[in-house]
């Protein structure tokens, strides 16, 4: 990646995307902006765009992970409170349950940003553990959020986000990774100074902190890996880790940029980090 788009990037991430999860409380972004006041190029710019990302609510799972979610959606409507977009990459439910989804939907539509257009992707847990087909996993996620397909391109003000959505637990088509490749190619052919902002459930391997320990291994996942590498200019954002944000490694350049959602039920770390999965009472609601 040039120094020059690095840079460039650097200063749109900052300035416009407000929040990437729960783990970005008032604090850390006042601590972002002041980092940035000596910067003259960011301070006085209203932002281009301003949109959440987050994931892995996980609803159905522990008690008390509805009122996180309810609380996570208070702040960041206190935090950004004119929203463009608000994405969330997957594990609405620990199950996949319909009163999971209802649970869910009750939460994200008492909060969400009427003008914010919604981007909703399907994670693991949507799959895994409903006794369902994918089929009939995939119809009830169009059921219950209103999104239309499992992996879709949207251009708002502008910037083309590409949401990609598992079409089983722990699988992205070939089809599918190939969809993405021409969406990135067609992106890059409308403006190649943009950036193109991608969203999925797991992270690409040894890129954020946690991906080194939870990722796909197969030949799309593969092959995804070579279709990004090509676009210096995509902004990546995932989450499944459940790793806490406040890592630094949870933000990636090398061929790319790539960004660790979080998670906004419990959250895990590598042995020996702390231990495992982290006791939520003392520690998840202090992130929140
Ligand atoms: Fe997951």
């Amino acid at each position: 990646m040039s120094n020059i788009f690095q840079k460039k990037l650097m200063k749109l991430l900052v300035a416009t995307i407000l929040v990437f999860s729960l783990g970005m409380t008032a604090s850390t972004w006042n601590t972002q902006a002041e980092d940035n006041s000596g910067d003259s190029n960011t301070t006085s710019e209203e932002p281009n765009l301003v949109f959440p990302v987050i994931s892995d609510t996980q609803l159905g799972r522990a008690e008390g992970d509805p009122e996180r979610f309810d609380n996570a959606m208070n702040q960041l409507n206190q935090l950004a409170p004119n929203q463009d977009a608000f994405v969330f990459i997957g594990d609405l439910t620990s199950h996949g349950y319909e009163e999971e989804y209802d649970t869910w939907s009750s939460i994200f539509n008492k909060h969400v940003q009427p003008q914010a257009e919604q981007l909703i992707g399907i994670g693991n847990h949507e799959y895994n553990y409903n006794g369902l087909t994918p089929k009939k996993s995939q119809q009830r996620f169009f059921d219950k959020t209103g999104m239309e397909s499992l992996y879709y391109q949207k251009n708002i003000k502008g910037y083309d986000f590409i949401m990609m959505g598992e079409e089983r637990g722990y699988f992205y088509s070939k089809e599918q990774v190939q969809w993405l490749g021409d969406q990135l190619k067609q992106s890059e052919q409308r403006d190649p100074n943009k950036p193109i902002f991608v969203f999925l459930h797991h992270g690409i391997k040894n890129t954020t902190y946690g991906t080194e320990d939870w990722y796909i291994e197969n030949d799309n996942q593969r092959l995804l890996r070579e279709t990004l590498k090509k676009y210096p200019q995509v902004v990546l954002v995932a989450g499944h880790t459940h790793y806490p944000v406040s890592d630094p490694k949870s933000i990636y350049q090398k061929d790319y940029t790539a960004v660790n959602s979080g998670s906004i039920s419990y959250i895990w770390t590598e042995k020996g980090y702390l231990q495992g999965e982290v006791p939520r009472q003392r520690l998840v609601t202090d992130f929140l």
